[in-house]
């Protein structure tokens, strides 16, 4: 591409991004305990202002959804799940379903997680059933997207990560990402240390919005955050890419610095 229209493009991505609020999600995973959540929700609370430009979501394990609420609901910190039954109701036993969620107050539900994917053989089938679920309910989706190291490493990212928007867009059309954040995480990048660089991040999240944008329901808003050992010295710089618009965050979202830090990163 010639430079000037290459220029041009990153200006043009760069004037779309000032539209999109930035969101910072810290996934909890399986951690945490009643009193090492109420240290950490304590702290959060009073390190994170009630105004901010950014927003901030805490996705808790299911029997702390409660102690979540009790302690963000006067914040500016939402909170949600990581996890939901593709059914409504009945016997399912071990699952939990999009109105349990809502009974306290969790508006975020984490979808398709590769963690899940990989040891719950979660097929993309259900990631999107899921996926609908969770809109049907008025709550906002995070779907989790992203190619193992071996599929980076043979050059087929791009279309590992298309095949997986496909299943949903055969099912439920495009329309469904209005709306719907994704998260792009190369399972390569997770609870690794070795987190994308902006650029490989950049590359991903431009494919994915150059995909999905032309939808006239879903176009510039769609919101695309990044995830996979995002810290506080990382964070700037990912959040600082045109198509980077905040990032889902593991193992440093149980330090109330180190999320405040990287929350902090997202205020550009
Ligand atoms: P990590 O996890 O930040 O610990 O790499 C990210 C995620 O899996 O959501």
């Amino acid at each position: 591409m010639p430079i000037l229209s290459q220029q041009s493009k990153i200006q043009q991505t760069n004037e779309e991004s000032v539209m999109r609020r930035k969101i910072v999600v810290g996934n909890w995973k399986m951690n945490g305990s009643l009193a090492s959540n109420e240290a950490l929700l304590k702290a959060l609370v009073e390190k994170i202002p009630q105004k901010i430009s950014t927003d901030i979501v805490i996705c808790a394990p299911y029997p702390y959804l409660f102690q979540t609420q009790s302690y963000l609901k006067n914040s500016s910190i939402r909170w949600g799940a990581q996890n939901v039954a593709k059914f409504e109701s009945g016997a399912f036993t071990g699952e939990v379903s999009v109105s349990m969620l809502k009974e306290f107050g969790a508006s975020y539900v984490i979808i398709g997680h590769s963690e899940r994917s990989t040891a719950y053989c979660e097929s993309d089938e259900n990631i999107a059933t899921k996926l609908m679920m969770v809109k049907q309910a008025d709550m906002t989706p995070i779907l989790c997207v992203g190619e193992s190291l071996i599929e980076r490493e043979a050059g087929i990212m791009e279309k590992v990560v298309s095949k997986q928007l496909d299943t949903i867009v055969e099912m439920y059309g495009e329309d469904i990402f209005d709306e719907t954040i994704i998260a792009y995480e190369p399972v390569w990048a997770i609870g690794s240390d070795m987190a994308a660089s902006p650029e490989q991040a950049q590359t991903m999240h431009q494919f994915i919005r150059e995909k999905l944008s032309p939808n006239a329901k879903v176009g510039k808003s769609l919101k695309i955050i990044y995830g996979g050992s995002v810290n506080p010295q990382n964070a700037l710089q990912l959040f600082s890419m045109p198509d980077v618009d905040g990032g889902l965050v593991g193992r440093a979202s149980l330090n109330a610095s180190d999320f405040q830090s990287i929350c902090h990163s997202a205020e550009i």
